[in-house]
């Protein structure tokens, strides 16, 4: 049985490109043709591409709006959190809320961990990464609790093989990961009536991969390179469609972290341990 087949109110960080863009096409084609979806990001344009793309080949009744804030920016997510349904309407006519955390940068990567001296750097680092879902997913909760308490309600966090795999120059990266995974468990044992996931996509060809490229790292910087062309780079499809597949069965255990790579049963163990 889908889980996923409702009205469905549904928030999507960083769905402009990437995994984020392809995790709102494949939602769209789950879930009932009555849902309402923000997709937020910083381009406004890009944004509209993926309204654009799920009402053409998905859906063109789905009622998608597109929201631009910048999540490193306090008074912009702010602003967001107290002000995100105030127009959607009556969100009683829901059954379902999902808000997916998958906005997320790789932040300094041209520095060892020894150089990190800038500290506004480090904060908004932490701030777009850590802060603005901690906050929105609070924002979230609040405002269901408020106006519709019997809505199911899913929380994904997107995160990485980089929790449990420190990679040189990956400092801050790893670092946040980490912390957002640890958030979200001591949030699943708190929030029973949630159902919260921490998804791990793979190795995904998107820009924040091509961007490792410029590492500090000669490994890292060969990691990056070497992966284009190996079957088990990922298309952000194919994360997204995997993803939607465990969130459409359900059979999680809240809080838990799953792995693209083991629902796809796909060995990637020795292709990490080169070098
Ligand atoms: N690619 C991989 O192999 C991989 C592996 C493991 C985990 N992940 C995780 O998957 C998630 C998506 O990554 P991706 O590879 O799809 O990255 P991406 O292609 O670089 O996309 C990042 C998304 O975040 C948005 N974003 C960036 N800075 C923002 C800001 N300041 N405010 C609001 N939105 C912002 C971007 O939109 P705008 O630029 O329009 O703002 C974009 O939509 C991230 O959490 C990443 O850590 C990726």
């Amino acid at each position: 049985m889908s889980m996923l087949k409702l009205p469905t109110l549904g928030i999507i960080s960083g769905a402009s490109r990437g995994i984020g863009r392809a995790i709102a096409i494949e939602l769209a084609k789950k879930v009932d043709p009555a849902s309402t979806f923000y997709l937020t990001a910083r381009s406004m344009e890009s944004l509209e591409e993926t309204a654009h793309v799920i009402k053409r080949d998905v859906d063109k009744k789905l009622d998608v709006r597109c929201v631009s804030i910048d999540m490193s920016d306090e008074r912009s997510v702010s602003g967001f959190n107290k002000s995100m349904f105030s127009n959607a309407g009556d969100i009683s006519r829901f059954s379902h809320a999902v808000l997916v955390h998958n906005a997320g940068s790789v932040g300094i990567i041209d520095k060892k961990a020894r150089e990190l001296h800038d500290i506004s750097a480090i904060q908004n680092y932490f701030f777009f990464n850590m802060t603005a879902p901690i906050t929105l997913t609070s924002a979230f909760l609040q405002h269901l609790a408020n106006n519709h308490s019997k809505l199911r309600k899913t929380v994904v966090q997107i995160t990485s093989l980089s929790v449990t795999a420190p990679q040189k120059s990956m400092h801050l990266y790893c670092t946040g990961k980490a912390g957002r995974e640890i958030f979200f468990r001591v949030m699943a044992l708190e929030e029973p009536d949630v159902k919260i996931l921490s998804y791990d996509p793979g190795l995904v060809n998107t820009d924040l991969y091509t961007g490792l490229q410029s590492s500090t790292d000669t490994e890292m910087r060969m990691l990056a390179k070497n992966l284009s062309g190996q079957p088990f780079f990922l298309s952000p499809q194919q994360s997204a469609e995997t993803l939607c597949n465990v969130l459409e069965e359900e059979k999680y255990e809240s809080g838990s972290i799953v792995r693209a790579y083991e629902v796809m049963n796909i060995d990637v163990g020795a292709f990490l341990n080169q070098g």
